[in-house]
């Protein structure tokens, strides 16, 4: 039923599960033999990706839940163990966004999506950390590539991703000693999300596949195979890196010559 037991016995907590990447990842992990509690602001968001996850043959649970709340945050992770019994992974993949110049933001907007983003990763990651140190663990940060350079009406969401990759390294180097293994991946553009379909015009998409040296943009297995790998074994020393996936797009913007 599984497609193989990579990550057989294990329980696995991923935010903003119900959706888009997350619910890709979601999806991976329950094909790999791992039981998998989705957390949203909206139930209707996960109950259909929660069925899912029962049709690959994993327990599931669905807890709505704000990372911005951290009572509501702890009161989820306590069901989700509850009722799992254990937690090994966290995906911290909840994320809000929008295009907005800074000089149009308000200084509510800017920090809903640090608020929702940073704070949210590190207000999860926090409550997940007894259980996660029962056993060792890992933990995934999903960032973007936003960050690395300039993106203009992104003021909002590379400052909330570049300090995500900076709690994964501070977080590796707190945690790896209780045997918690905490990484990030950050994509680029990922075909069929909200996020492209919403903040990314047909130019810049056309643009994107044209600069884009493996010739095309990301798609949601490409995120959730570059995760089953860092969650797994396979990747037992790898501790603190931010993993791009993103074939190589961001690397052809400090292009000089030729195009
Ligand atoms: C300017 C905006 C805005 C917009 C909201 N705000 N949308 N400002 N332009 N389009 C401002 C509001 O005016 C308000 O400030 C503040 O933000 C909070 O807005 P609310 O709607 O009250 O907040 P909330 O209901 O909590 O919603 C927050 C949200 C969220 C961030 C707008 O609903 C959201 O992002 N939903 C989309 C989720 C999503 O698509 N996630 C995937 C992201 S993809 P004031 O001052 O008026 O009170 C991603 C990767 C991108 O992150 C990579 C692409 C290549």
């Amino acid at each position: 039923m599984f497609t193989t037991d990579l990550l057989k016995g294990r329980a696995a907590l991923v935010t903003g599960g119900g959706t888009g990447i997350c619910r890709g990842i979601a999806l991976a992990f329950a094909r790999h033999g791992c039981d998998v509690a989705i957390t949203s602001r909206k139930i209707e968001h996960l109950e259909p990706t929660a069925d899912e996850i029962r049709a690959c043959g994993a327990r599931a649970v669905a807890k709505a839940a704000d990372v911005r709340d951290p009572v509501a945050v702890d009161d989820a992770i306590a069901a989700v163990v509850g009722e799992l019994g254990r937690l090994d992974i966290l995906v911290n993949g909840a994320a809000g966004n929008f295009i907005c110049l800074a000089e149009n933001l308000s200084p509510n907007g800017f920090g809903t999506v640090v608020d929702i983003d940073l704070k949210g990763t590190f207000n999860v990651s926090r409550a997940a950390l007894p259980h996660l140190k029962a056993r060792g663990g890992s933990v995934i940060n999903i960032s973007a590539t936003l960050p690395y350079l300039g993106t203009m009406g992104q003021s909002h969401a590379a400052a909330a991703k570049a300090g995500i990759d900076s709690l994964t390294r501070v977080l590796a180097c707190e945690w790896g000693p209780h045997g918690i293994r905490v990484n990030g991946i950050a994509p680029g553009p990922i075909e069929g999300t909200e996020g492209v379909r919403r903040l990314v015009d047909d130019a810049s998409r056309e643009g994107a596949v044209r600069q884009c040296p493996l010739g095309r943009l990301g798609t949601i297995d490409d995120v959730s195979n570059a995760t089953l790998f860092l969650c797994s074994d396979a990747a037992s020393f790898i501790n603190g890196v931010t993993l791009v996936v993103d074939g190589g797009l961001w690397l052809r913007s400090a292009r000089i010559l030729g195009d």
